[in-house]
């Protein structure tokens, strides 16, 4: 196995005690979750339950029927955007949102006359939270914020942006896919009226899994209609949580692993994640300012950023480093737009897009070492040209 550079997609490895949970479960337990009544069925119900459990206790919710779950934090984004804004609701949106925030909006924009605001940010993917409230107007409904940007790793001030949007009587909904796990999060303290979390990235959980922490009281129309085990005689889809947002059977499995991943998350401590994470995120910025001809995006502070690094080499194309670093030294990175495309326009690579590096909790400071040499025999193989 070579070295995985790309934790900001998905994180990899994931931890053995979150795939034997999920072996245990198909292997000896293997019933659906809120339909039977047997023995099994009510241990898979109270595994389901343990995740909602967790996730409160992670990120401080109170109330574990509003964890609502989703195959990713793109679907629990999508019930948000799609379920609650309006013809002629103004939004506004920090300019470094990823597509999953991105396209349901202007397609609201195109289909139901929604307005988008954006709010500006500084080259290195900074906002000042006092150019949110300025935007805030009479239909203003809602404001979206990534909690990091998944280009720049940037970390936005999302407790005084939750400060105003409280002021204001506007809902506060928040993409944590880069922060939760790697960052602490507190929905109370960090006035959030919805998290949106993805389970396969910091919260090193399987793919398929992710959701919404519902903390207000919020009346959304359902993105799904179906089954959800009960009130089968009511035609529509029940009008209480979670049961609203959950229709057909749930990913048992993978729910089961996100909450044997949150029970280590938990006993680690996101702090001590946080703490190993920038030691790395450090070295890294320093390390990669010695590539001959590096352009590295966004904070060089690691107290700035999450895992998340993009850089070009003057004069190589993105695409080139990434095919070079996997087949010839075995280490995986993302090049692209990474599904930001405004993220990229405030950077200057809106056409060329950047190689990017995802650190995750089981990198170490000498797989930096080992890209860095890379990057230089790239560079200086390249030059000798
Ligand atoms: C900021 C941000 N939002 C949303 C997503 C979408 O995550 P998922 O594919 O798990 O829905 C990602 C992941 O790529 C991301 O980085």
């Amino acid at each position: 196995m070579g070295i995985y550079l790309d934790n900001a997609a998905t994180s990899f490895p994931k931890p053995d005690v979150v795939i034997k949970k999920m072996m245990e479960y198909m292997q000896n337990i293997g019933a659906t979750s809120g339909r039977g009544a047997y023995k099994s069925a009510i241990e898979s119900d109270r595994l389901i339950y343990n995740c909602r459990k967790m996730i409160c206790k992670v990120f401080n919710g109170s109330d574990p029927a509003k964890v609502i779950f989703t195959s990713n934090v793109t679907e629990g984004l999508n019930i948000v955007i799609n379920g609650f804004l309006e013809e002629g609701d103004h939004v506004i949106v920090s300019s470094l949102e990823h597509n999953a925030v991105w396209r349901p909006l202007k397609t609201l924009e195109r289909d139901r006359s929604i307005e988008i605001s954006m709010v500006d940010c500084t080259s290195e993917g900074i906002t000042d939270y006092n150019d949110v409230e300025k935007l805030i107007k009479s239909n203003t409904k809602l404001i979206v914020f990534t909690h990091a940007s998944n280009v720049l790793g940037s970390i936005q001030p999302i407790r005084e942006i939750g400060e105003i949007a409280k002021k204001h009587k506007v809902k506060f909904l928040v993409d944590s896919a880069q922060t939760a796990g790697a960052y602490p999060i507190d929905v109370k303290k960090d006035n959030i009226d919805i998290l949106g979390f993805t389970g396969h990235k910091s919260l090193l959980g399987p793919t398929g899994t992710g959701g919404l922490l519902i903390n207000c009281d919020i009346t959304m129309n359902p993105l799904k209609s179906g089954g959800t085990g009960g009130d089968s005689k009511y035609p529509y889809q029940p009008d209480y949580f979670p049961n609203r947002y959950e229709a057909g059977t749930p990913n048992v499995a993978g729910i089961v692993g996100l909450g044997e991943a949150l029970n280590l998350i938990y006993s680690v401590g996101i702090e001590n994640i946080r703490k190993k994470e920038e030691a790395i995120i450090e070295y890294a910025i320093e390390r990669l300012s010695s590539v001959e001809g590096i352009e590295i995006y966004g904070p060089k502070k690691s107290d700035k950023i999450v895992g998340v690094i993009s850089f070009n080499i003057k004069n190589i194309e993105g695409e080139e480093i990434s095919y070079k670093l996997d087949s010839q030294y075995d280490i995986m990175v993302r090049t692209g737009l990474h599904c930001a495309p405004t993220a990229h326009k405030i950077i200057g690579t809106g056409n060329t897009g950047a190689v990017r590096i995802g650190i995750g909790y089981f990198n170490e400071k000498n797989h930096i070492d080992i890209l860095v040499e890379a990057l230089n025999k790239i560079q200086s193989n390249y030059k000798c040209k």
